[in-house]
């Protein structure tokens, strides 16, 4: 049997095109949206004993490069030290100081472009070296919506949930309520076709305006221009290429594109292929649900620490939902007008009540997921109890009083239309009786509360707290007239800088050789050494992941000039809460809203499950076996990750078993150069000696305990160390170290 190609279009719109776009969900570029501080070194208004090598600030989320700046002045104003963001972690903004600042208060500006929505912020922070000087403070950045923002937010989220309230409102409740073969296309009457595609061409028209002052604004204030400079230097197009900003807007548009190539290919065949009209409007509201992802991937949401992903999944719902119920609405109280028109009395009745019967049970569905993903989008950012008075918080209240109006309307309708379950309603049930008036009120509120979304949306978050922030690791050595200063930022397990400032008789050294290695020994683990980079003002810098986890390490710092070779060796206690933590674990009330989105979901989609099943027509055995099936998977991957973990463990356990004998002895100068001498008079281990030589080349691979065992046995033609202290046997497992490197 051919299909003929409408049949396979129609098959490839409803069928295929829905998993097609459903794949693209996956390659959209991840963003977020205003971020915050959650780590600052140094702490703002702290006062440093000297300066320190480098301010660091990490971010919530990632910042544009070429947007974001940081300056690091002096009371007078003269510009210390400028910086940005850092090459190697886009949340990090860096700016490295000179050699010794003087003592005084230092101001340090930043202006923060944040990659996902562009928002750009200015806040300025201070720090003083020796003592804390009156007056002197930083400007936190200001927590209002920047009004064009909330202007082209409104629009384009007001456009969008039109567009998904035409095609939803089609697709889930016109057509199985009025749908007939007698008009083939798209299955309505033509003035409800024909009224469908104004609304729609004009939400796409909306849609478009709001993408290209969006476009605008970003470059204003990425460039800190007005709107003629933006558009007249063409800088919008340096935003639309070369920004994450950027590159969601032109998803966007395509998305937007395809839309219209879908309405405008069912209007161009309406006459000749007219059964294609349907599966284009069908495919419609699959690509206005990925032009609503594009909104939450810039959204808040995607700013969230607490799992990311599942905040803007739970965005994307809520606006999805918001789009079949409130768009729904504006949609309904525009088309019935139309759709009535040639209706009177009974048939009119008729008509108008088969249509909202079948939209309230949607809107029902669509309002619980609506209010439970609402609520859990509010719990990624309420985690303290002054979160609520702030912008934020104050707008969103504003947003919910309106809710509750739009709740309130659309039960008096939900009232009206069971009139047999609510005789006691039958005052409010006569005043809503012809409903038109107030679905036109519903819709109002309706485009009010998306216009204070837009407003939430554009309004920065609360900002957390920043915990008390611990000292940084590192200290300062001094061997003979050589002081070695080592600050490791943040401190934390994971990624680390390790700044090494090396003077000499008071003066910066530079074109040391300055080698720095982390050495944990409890759990026996040697780090790389890391070359640190001279980076002039006698400042050498190195970084590492080599801290894998809090407790007491040691930092080995081998300072070389010339052939003259210094070690300085700092014992640091790195705490678990150092670390920069881009990631919170859920609080309750967050998991307790999402079981609630998770049953809203299910209540919403419980209608098509029903369907889906009884078109399976499943026996119950087949139903035992599914669900066996499924339990057996779900144990399958549970198993499968514990025995990864233990794997790990295991392998772990193997590669770095734990020692029997702990090196207690800190490898510093003295250490290494009593360990010499032992070596050498106690040991009669001499440097000439072949074996020692092979020794030194097979440190690499020996724990220190090993070491000892040699100081105690002997290895090859070493002799077992005579008559020498446990602690002198350490500090000749120290000296036999420093022969590999
Ligand atoms: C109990 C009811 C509701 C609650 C608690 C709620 C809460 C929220 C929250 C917290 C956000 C995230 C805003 C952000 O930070 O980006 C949000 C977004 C949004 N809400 Fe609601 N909302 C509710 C009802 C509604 C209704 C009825 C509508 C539609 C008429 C709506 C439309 C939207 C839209 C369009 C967004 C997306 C904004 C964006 O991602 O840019 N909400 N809502």
């Amino acid at each position: 049997m051919l299909l003929t190609a409408s049949v396979w279009s129609k098959r490839f719109l409803s069928r295929a095109l829905p998993a097609l776009i459903l794949l693209l969900f996956v390659g959209l570029p991840l963003a977020g949206a205003h971020g915050y501080l959650i780590r600052a070194i140094p702490e703002d208004r702290s006062v440093l004993e000297r300066s320190p090598a480098r301010v660091q600030y990490w971010f919530s989320e990632a910042l544009e490069p070429d947007f974001s700046t940081i300056t690091v002045r002096d009371t007078s104003g003269t510009v210390v030290a400028e910086g940005g963001v850092s090459e190697n972690d886009d949340k990090l903004m860096t700016a490295r100081l000179p050699g010794s600042l003087p003592d005084g208060a230092y101001i340090v500006d930043l202006r923060l472009a944040f990659a996902s929505d562009g928002h750009v912020i200015f806040e300025s922070r201070t720090f003083f070296v020796g003592e804390a000087v009156a007056g002197v403070g930083g400007v936190t950045s200001s927590d209002q919506a920047v009004t064009l923002e909330v202007v082209w937010r409104a629009l384009l989220l007001t456009s969008t949930l039109l567009l998904m309230g035409v095609f939803s409102l089609y697709a889930l409740v016109l057509v199985p309520a009025w749908g007939s073969d007698a008009h083939p296309a798209g299955g309505l009457p033509p003035r409800v076709m024909n009224r469908l595609y104004v609304l729609a061409f004009t939400g796409l028209v909306l849609a478009v305006i709001a993408n290209v002052i969006a476009l605008i604004q970003q470059t204003m204030v990425l460039f800190g221009v007005d709107a003629g400079r933006a558009i007249s230097e063409g800088l919008w197009s340096v935003v639309r290429i070369g920004t994450r900003f950027g590159d969601t807007w032109n998803v966007r548009m395509l998305l937007l594109a395809l839309i219209a190539v879908f309405l405008g290919a069912g209007w161009y065949w309406r006459r000749t292929q007219p059964s294609l009209m349907r599966p284009f409007w069908v495919a419609s509201v699959w690509a206005m649900a990925l032009v609503l992802f594009t909104w939450s991937i810039a959204a808040h949401a995607a700013g969230s620490l607490a799992l990311p992903w599942l905040a803007i999944l739970s965005d994307w719902l809520h606006g999805a939902a918001a789009g079949i119920w409130a768009g729904g609405v504006i949609a309904l109280a525009l088309v019935l007008p139309v759709a009535l028109k040639p209706y009177t009395r009974d048939a009119r009745r008729q008509a108008l009540l088969a249509v909202l019967r079948r939209f309230s049970g949607v809107a029902i569905a669509a309002m619980a997921v609506v209010i439970a993903t609402g609520i859990y989008n509010a719990t990624n950012w309420f985690t303290e109890a002054n979160d609520v008075a702030t912008s934020y918080g104050g707008t969103l209240a504003f947003k919910l009083l309106l809710v509750a109006a739009l709740l309130a309307v659309g039960a008096a309708h939900h009232i009206a239309l069971r009139p047999e379950r609510y005789v006691r309603w039958s005052a409010l049930i006569d005043r809503v009786r012809t409903f038109l008036p107030t679905l036109r009120l519903e819709a109002l509120i309706a485009v009010l509360v998306i216009v204070l979304a837009a407003w939430v949306a554009a309004t920065p978050v609360p900002q957390p707290t920043l915990p008390p922030q611990t000292e940084t690791p590192g200290g300062t050595q001094t061997v003979e007239t050589l002081s070695v200063t080592l600050a490791i930022t943040p401190g934390g397990p994971g990624a680390n800088t390790y700044d090494v400032q090396v003077i000499r008789g008071g003066q910066l050294v530079s074109d040391a050789d300055v080698r720095v290695q982390l050495v944990n020994p409890t759990l026996a683990r040697r780090g790389d050494r890391h070359v640190a980079e001279d980076t002039g003002d006698g400042l050498y810098v190195a970084a590492g992941t080599d801290i894998t986890q809090a407790g007491a390490w040691q930092v080995l710092v081998d300072v070389s000039e010339g052939q003259k070779s210094t070690r300085a060796a700092f014992p640091v206690t790195i705490r678990e809460d150092a670390a920069v933590i881009f990631s919170r674990a859920p609080s309750f009330l967050q998991i307790v809203a999402l079981v609630a989105v998770l049953a809203a979901v299910g209540v919403a989609l419980s209608p098509s499950l029903r369907r889906f099943v009884s078109w399976l027509n499943p026996r119950p055995l087949s139903l035992l076996v599914a669900a066996l099936a499924t339990l057996g998977l779900v144990a399958a991957i549970v198993l499968a990750v514990w025995l990864s973990d233990l794997s790990n463990r295991q392998t772990e356990a193997e590669l770095y078993p734990l020692p029997t004998l702990v090196n207690p002895a800190l490898p510093d100068a003295d250490s290494l150069a009593r360990g010499a001498v032992l070596a050498e008079m106690a040991c009669g281990w001499s440097r000439d000696n072949r074996d020692l030589g092979e020794l030194a080349e097979r440190l690499v691979r020996l724990r220190d305990e090993e070491l000892y065992a040699f100081t105690l046995e002997g290895w090859r033609s070493l002799p077992p160390c005579g008559d020498v202290s446990d602690t002198q046997r350490w500090d000749i497992v120290n000296y036999l170290r420093t022969l590999g490197e």
